[in-house]
């Protein structure tokens, strides 16, 4: 990992003591809304035994949400930062989510070992480079018949919000995280298929819903990649 890199993970680490409040103060009471939209938008609800890992998971929220709305799911929360990763592990009172440490830009899972693979207002905070990569694991880890989900922050529409918003864009992310969240769904559709955006009823977060390959095409047996997963637990 590169020294920037791990200055970032310090940062994080950081970070994760007062994350939760800062979202709080954020979001105000769009949150819980906002993440229940995404858990519904995976389209889960026939799956058996679903397979949810939740990438740059922060303090865990998306992956609990997961994890309380479907009892039978295998939930994965993966993020870099220790600190973030044991504030996440705290709130999981059912113990029922397994927390891996690593990069996003590297995935230590088998190809096709997911049902769903989300990553909740975190992309627009990775370097170019490192956002890419990740969208490609992304891409791999999935399963065919999968659904990548990308939850990012809309461009606020009110002048003086929207100046806030992109000053705290330039002093917390990196360069081009402006750009990146002006182009809509453009960057998605290099790597995925059937991108499609929807919002959330607030308005305040944008979700973008990514295929690995179109509609039809069926999983392959997940021999390989169950025994990887199971072998971490
Ligand atoms: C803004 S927080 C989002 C947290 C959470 N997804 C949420 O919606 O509240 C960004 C998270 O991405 C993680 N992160 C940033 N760069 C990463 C990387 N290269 N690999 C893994 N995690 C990373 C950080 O540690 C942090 O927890």
């Amino acid at each position: 990992m590169s020294k920037i890199r791990r200055g970032r993970q310090k940062y994080y680490n950081v970070f994760s003591y007062f994350y939760d409040l800062f979202i709080k103060l954020h979001s105000h009471n769009y949150g819980e809304e906002t993440r229940k939209f995404l858990v519904d938008s995976a389209q889960l609800e026939e799956k058996i035994h679903p397979r949810v890992l939740d990438i740059c998971c922060g303090t865990g929220s998306v992956v609990l949400a997961f994890a309380k709305q479907f009892s039978d799911i295998l939930a994965v929360g993966y993020d870099f930062s220790l600190g973030m990763m044991h504030k996440a592990r705290d709130k999981d009172v059912s113990d029922k989510i397994m927390f891996i440490n690593g990069d996003a830009a590297r995935l230590s899972f088998a190809d096709e070992s997911f049902d769903v693979v989300c990553c909740s207002h975190a992309l627009y905070e990775l370097k170019n480079e490192v956002r890419k990569a990740a969208l490609l694991e992304m891409k791999r880890v999935v399963k065919p018949s999968g659904l990548v989900l990308i939850m990012e922050h809309e461009v606020p529409r009110k002048r003086f919000i929207k100046m806030l918003f992109y000053i705290r864009m330039m002093t917390m992310g990196p360069k081009d995280s402006r750009e990146f969240v002006k182009q809509g769904i453009s960057p998605f559709e290099k790597i995925f298929v059937n991108v499609t955006l929807a919002h959330s009823r607030s308005g305040k977060s944008k979700l973008i819903i990514c295929q690995k390959k179109p509609p039809g095409v069926a999983d392959p047996i997940p021999l390989e990649s169950m025994a990887k997963i199971q072998d971490k637990r």
